[in-house]
């Protein structure tokens, strides 16, 4: 495990997760305080021996959301972190290794909270059934013409963070792993099963294996009526797909529609045929 910015690294031992053989994980840094993850993964890039490389935090004092949003997380009870990986991909496939990336989220989460019915919310959110958020993914890319030179991989999960000691504005909204399975999680085997699905998830878009078809299955998103917030402005449909770009396809008043980018922000009972 190497820390060359960290000063006090975490009191948790995440080294059982080091996978010196593999691609990804191959070396964790693990800060007990930083910025944002994804900013000191986006360095690792231009080093040699960076792809695969992971930087952990406790804690971020700049953790970044989409949109533009802040990430909020609990110092110590959560993952949070972020892969730098250099990508042998087109810039056209940058939407499948967000599509992985999320499977390979949902795939680590859902041993520990296995009743919970976890799945994926539409681009890339970890919910359980009820629509609570556990885990979120913030994909940052640099792109060369056609080529996609690097990616940053920022993941974060509500591990151990119970609802009554989250912000209330967040209570409602967002769930643990903890809180759904009623037991505390071991951050350590979850980042151990992260690593290694991711690695799998990425070599596999790398190889042209498409991850649409399996994110199709894990969208809880599809079939349901939904109000999406995007630039133009909330968009109301039934989502009936995700289509081979990795757009949803909302039908709704005025027909179908294609959505590259938005966030679901509502869903609806449906109201009876
Ligand atoms: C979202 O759901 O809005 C995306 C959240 C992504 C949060 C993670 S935490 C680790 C990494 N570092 C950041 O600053 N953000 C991502």
């Amino acid at each position: 495990m190497t820390h060359p910015s960290s000063t006090v690294v975490s009191h948790t031992d995440w080294s059982a997760a080091i996978r010196p053989r593999a691609r990804i994980g191959h070396t964790i840094e693990v800060h007990e305080s930083i910025g944002s993850t994804n900013d000191r993964a986006r360095e690792l890039l231009a080093d040699a021996g960076g792809d695969g490389g992971v930087v952990l935090a406790e804690t971020q004092t700049a953790g970044r959301g989409r949109r533009g949003r802040s990430w909020v997380s609990r110092e110590g009870l959560n993952l949070t972190l972020s892969v730098a990986v250099v990508p042998a991909l087109q810039a056209s496939h940058a939407w499948q290794l967000g599509l992985a990336t999320a499977l390979a989220t949902l795939e680590a989460c859902a041993p520990a909270a296995p009743d919970a019915g976890l799945g994926l919310k539409w681009p890339n959110d970890v919910v359980a059934r009820d629509g609570r958020k556990v885990a979120g993914l913030l994909l940052e890319t640099v792109m060369s013409g056609d080529r996609m030179t690097g990616a940053v991989l920022g993941i974060g999960i509500n591990a151990n963070w119970l609802p009554e000691d989250m912000p209330t504005e967040f209570a409602t909204r967002a769930a643990s792993l903890a809180s759904l399975a009623g037991a505390d999680v071991d951050r350590v085997a979850l980042l151990d099963r992260l690593l290694d699905a991711l690695d799998t998830e990425v070599m596999a878009v790398e190889a042209g294996h498409s991850p649409l078809a399996r994110y199709r299955r894990a969208c809880l998103t599809i079939g349901q009526e939904v109000s999406v917030d995007t630039t133009a402005g909330l968009v109301h449909g039934r989502a009936v797909d995700v289509d081979a770009g990795g757009s949803l396809l909302l039908d709704g008043p005025g027909g179908r529609v294609a959505l590259s980018t938005g966030e679901v922000v509502s869903v609806r009972a449906e109201t009876p045929a």
